[in-house]
């Protein structure tokens, strides 16, 4: 567990079994790494106030020093005991979001605690905390008297991953443990939101939107802008993300789709964009990946990663993301990680 090159075999754990829980707690005691699964994507946990652990989970993602880690907590008091809120603003605004969203995809940021590790924070002074939604980590948290780090379970650049499958094309040989829980129920990162005396702010669009938070806090929420979450305000969104080992890849729209449709290139599509597409011009080419996914946000959202996984069977081939005419803002957050999926061309 200590020479993390040299891990010859990650174990695979049953989450449903008893003793595998125990089993991952076990390991996370001992200052190791194990991917837990939660209700939005697959994180890398390890104990949050060991040095030597968290550095452990750097090494394994290949995760640049100053992108900072959640904290994952079993309940409301053990994030309390990690953050240093001084004022009753701040402490309403902690306890509204937390008594609506928690259990749930919502981290709060706020001052942190000396005793945080400033490897976890990446030196900021802010914390990230949240409760996952999901009984299995839950199952283990309820086994540790720690708080664990959990970036999501992928080499950093990769799409996060939902299924132990996608963990383990990753990590494989590169962590202690993974606690296979099946599928993810969102399969899109949390949502982010930094919170002090003088400002709400979501630093990064996740399944619960810019609206629902202002109904709770009934306060305006600030969107940061790209170009505001560069360093230091929220590390994570300012790297190249996301991005499936493809020759290229794209976002267009329909109209300009209709040009590539007899061509070799891997597609993304909602449903009814390809039934119109293809009642227009007939089957495309069997040897051209072609990834339909559901019309419904929330659905295409769960399985968005797997997708992204899935165009790089075809590693020499160009992807385009077909995006459908119309979007309201439960797409924003899958737009958000589309645009730095697109970012870059291997
Ligand atoms: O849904 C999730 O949040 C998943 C699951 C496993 O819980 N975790 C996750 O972790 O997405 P990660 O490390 O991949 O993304 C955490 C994001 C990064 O963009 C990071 O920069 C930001 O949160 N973050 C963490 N602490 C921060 C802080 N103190 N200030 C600003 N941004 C912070
Ligand atoms: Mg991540």
């Amino acid at each position: 567990m200590d020479k993390l090159n040299n891990i010859n075999n990650t174990l695979r754990l049953k989450a449903n079994e008893h003793n595998s829980i125990l089993t991952a707690a076990n390991i996370l005691k001992k200052g190791g790494v194990v991917a837990l699964p939660t209700e939005t994507v697959y994180g890398l946990a390890a104990n949050g106030f060991c040095e030597a652990a968290i550095a452990r989970i750097f090494k394994a993602k290949k995760r640049p020093n100053n992108n900072p880690l959640i904290l994952h907590v079993k309940n409301k008091e053990q994030a309390l005991s990690l953050l240093d809120i001084d004022c009753k603003l701040t402490l309403d605004r902690f306890k509204k979001l937390s008594q609506k969203f928690w259990p749930g995809p919502l981290t709060i940021i706020a001052k942190a605690q000396q005793k945080i590790p400033k490897i976890a924070t990446g030196g900021l002074d802010t914390a990230a905390v949240r409760i996952p939604d999901c009984k299995e980590s839950l199952r283990v948290l309820n086994e540790l008297d720690f708080p664990l780090v959990m970036p999501s379970a992928n080499v950093s650049t990769r799409p996060s991953p939902t299924s132990m499958k996608h963990v383990l094309l990753t990590m494989d040989h590169r962590i202690d443990a993974v606690l296979d829980g099946g599928h993810c129920r969102i399969g899109v990162e949390s949502s982010v939101i930094r919170i002090d005396c003088k400002n709400i702010t979501l630093l990064r669009p996740g399944s619960i939107g810019k609206d629902e938070l202002e109904k709770c806090l009934n306060e305006e929420v600030i969107q940061a802008k790209n170009n505001e979450t560069q360093l230091p305000i929220s590390p994570g969104c300012s790297y190249l993300h996301y991005s499936p080992k493809v020759k290229s890849a794209r976002m267009i729209n329909v109209d300009e789709a209709k040009k590539y449709w007899f061509e070799k290139h891997s597609i993304i599509i909602t449903n009814s964009e390809f039934d119109k597409l293809k009642e227009q011009f007939g089957n495309r080419d069997n040897s051209a990946l072609t990834i339909v996914l559901s019309d419904d946000p929330i659905n295409f959202g769960q399985h968005l990663y797997g997708a992204l996984y899935k165009s790089e069977e075809k590693i020499n081939n160009d992807l385009l993301i077909i995006l459908p005419r119309i979007m309201d803002s439960r797409w924003n957050a899958i737009i958000d990680r589309l645009n730095r999926a697109c970012s870059h061309n291997f």
